[in-house]
């Protein structure tokens, strides 16, 4: 599994040039996408400027002496690396395993070419049996929790440790235990809507291109352009 996660991340790297401005995803795949940057940065000489998912991406694009630039700097990315959980065939998806779902839609957003790095076991028929993150505001998530429970959602606060865990940007996670979401764009606006939900992990229609990596070799799929 980690082979396949290094072929999909440096795979991905081949997409990057000089003078590109480039989003550095988080994750277990992501991390490979950016140990490679880092090599041709050190290697060749690569001159790009990396924008982070989190503060876990951070570190490791300092420790490799990937120049950085905060998001409020930058109006437009030329190209975002990160991985997901779950991809339909639709190319939606859910994000957010790693806790960084806010920064990484807030990262993808301005970005022209988004790139999602992934194995085949992300690819999914219907998204929903990996739990789907919510990004919540601390103030009201036991209400906001609460509310979720009636409407049957089965959510579970992120734990780190015994307490609850607090994301980069400060907020609460509540997974939510959905087994299968039949409509993806509609839960999200539904989501989006909800007074307290900061973000949530459904990254709808955003990607580019999905890296898969299999035992079979890596495959390229392109999501249809929208007209
Ligand atoms: C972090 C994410 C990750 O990109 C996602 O969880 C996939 O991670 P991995 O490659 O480790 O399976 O969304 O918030």
């Amino acid at each position: 599994m980690e082979a396949l996660k290094k072929v999909a991340g440096v795979t991905a790297a081949q997409y990057v040039t000089d003078g590109m401005t480039v989003g550095l995803g988080t994750g277990s795949t992501a991390y490979y996408f950016v140990e490679e940057i880092g090599r041709r940065v050190n290697e060749e000489g690569l001159q790009i400027v990396g924008v982070t998912t989190s503060s876990v991406t951070t570190k490791q694009a300092e420790n490799l002496g990937i120049p950085l630039k905060s998001v409020d700097d930058i109006d437009s990315i030329d190209l975002t690396v990160d991985g997901a959980d779950e991809v339909d065939k639709d190319f939606n998806g859910i994000k957010g395993g790693g806790a960084a779902l806010l920064m990484e839609k807030i990262v993808a957003t301005p970005t022209k070419e988004y790139i999602w790095v992934v194995d085949a076991s992300k690819m999914v028929e219907h998204l929903g049996a990996f739990k789907l993150p919510v990004e919540v505001v601390q103030y009201g998530a036991d209400r906001l929790f609460r509310v979720f429970e009636k409407a049957g959602y089965k959510p579970s606060f992120r734990m780190k440790g015994k307490d609850r865990l607090v994301t980069d940007m400060k907020n609460y996670i509540i997974d939510l235990d959905l087994g299968c979401i039949e409509d993806p764009v509609a839960f999200g606006h539904l989501l989006d809507e909800t007074v307290g939900v900061v973000e949530h992990g459904l990254f709808n229609g955003m990607v580019d291109k999905v890296i898969v990596a299999s035992k079979d070799g890596v495959t390229v799929l392109e999501a249809p352009k929208a007209v």
